[in-house]
């Protein structure tokens, strides 16, 4: 019989309150079919089995209040289910240290706490509420650019034993060294980067390699992405960016048998533009050559909730990194990582990671 499952959160931003919201959207309605998960059901464990029993962030108006308030603050916008109707969640917020996690464009909307303590300070005070709530796995939605603060916690969940899902592309899980250590201490970790239901890696990923598996030529493709939320405004900090499109254009080029030259690829985050909120504009074209070097091209556009994207995909992931810890199983969970994640230690093609998958929470 599966349990519960104890989920610690870091950055309680959009994507939580869409992850949240939405479990407590299918729990008002019983009879929807719930979307974008691998089953109802992965080794037992469904998606009202989850307790976020604590949460991390730096924000002033999220430190301090209960899980079900801090998802409705600003800068936040998801507003699916009423924040009247949502149900008290005993888990409360607590606070994280900034290090790298605030960037220029989006401090003034963040209002970081002004906090007197030390960074060991507030371990040690992580440490305990880890203790203390029981969390087994840390959940991280921090802003991209986080190297330091990732760094931080996936160190957190090494000294405490806790596994580590990371949904950013600071990366922990295909990091050789930090996957080593997870590696030595059992404990499992998921990353890096989280890969949406439909969004604009998995349809350029899918379509590069339709080109590539009919035998075109690929010569050059694009990947342009705009949206309105702090995500997007925060990735207007070039600096920030670096690990993110190396994780995005990654996940296409390996889906080619031969590499495009680096100039002939361009995937990244492009552009804040404020009214869109959390829809995601991708615009993407891929050019290449057919029979008699005949030239074809290719142009898409995907519009959607960004939120919506990833939610699903993270409850997947925090179930398999249960059914890992159940079965004492620790590092990367290459399966999870590769269908789940851009950029995961090990790359394989989406229909085989899925089968991965399978097989793993079949325990074959
Ligand atoms: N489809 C998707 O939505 C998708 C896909 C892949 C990756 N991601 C990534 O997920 C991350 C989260 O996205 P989001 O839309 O929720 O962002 P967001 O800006 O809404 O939320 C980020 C949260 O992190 C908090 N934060 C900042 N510094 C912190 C620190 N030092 N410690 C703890 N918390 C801190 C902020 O206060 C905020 O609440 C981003 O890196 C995004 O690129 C999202």
């Amino acid at each position: 019989m599966a349990g519960r499952i104890k989920v610690g959160l870091v950055g309680i931003g959009n994507c939580f309150s869409g992850l949240i919201q939405g479990i407590e959207y299918y729990r008002q309605n019983p009879s929807q079919q719930v979307t974008g998960i691998i089953h109802d059901k992965l080794a037992g464990y469904g998606i009202h089995d989850i307790d976020f029993v604590c949460g991390f962030d730096v924000g002033e108006n999220k430190v301090g209040k209960s899980i079900n308030e801090a998802i409705y603050e600003y800068p936040n916008m998801v507003n699916w289910i009423p924040k009247e109707s949502m149900p008290k969640i005993n888990g409360k917020v607590y606070e994280s240290p900034v290090l790298d996690g605030v960037g220029l464009w989006v401090e003034n909307r963040v209002k970081p706490i002004k906090s007197i303590k030390t960074t060991e300070q507030i371990a040690e005070e992580i440490k305990k509420v880890i203790k203390d709530t029981g969390a087994e796995i840390i959940v991280s939605y921090l802003p991209v650019g986080s190297d330091k603060v990732t760094e931080f916690w996936a160190q957190i969940c090494l000294d405490m034993n806790t596994a580590f899902v990371n949904c950013i592309p600071s990366f922990i899980a295909s990091d050789e060294k930090w996957a080593k250590k997870f590696k030595e201490k059992n404990i499992p970790c998921i990353g890096d980067d989280i890969k949406g239901q439909v969004g604009a890696t998995i349809v350029h990923r899918t379509l590069a390699k339709l080109c590539n598996d009919r035998g075109t030529k690929i010569e050059k493709t694009y990947q342009i992405n705009v949206g309105g939320n702090t995500d997007f405004l925060n990735m207007k900090e070039q600096d920030r960016l670096i690990s993110k499109k190396i994780s995005k254009t990654e996940s296409v080029q390996s889906q080619l048998d031969e590499r495009l030259d680096d100039d002939q690829i361009y995937v990244g985050p492009s552009d804040f533009i404020p009214f869109l909120g959390n829809t995601k504009l991708m615009f993407m074209r891929i050019e290449g050559r057919q029979w008699a070097n005949i030239p074809y091209n290719m142009e898409v556009r995907l519009e959607v909730d960004d939120k919506a994207n990833s939610a699903g995909i993270v409850i997947d992931a925090i179930r398999l990194a249960k059914i890992a810890l159940d079965r004492g199983i620790g590092g990367p969970i290459k399966p999870a990582s590769a269908y789940l994640m851009k950029h995961p230690i090990e790359q394989t093609s989406d229909v085989a990671a899925k089968a991965a998958c399978e097989k793993f929470v079949a325990g074959t």
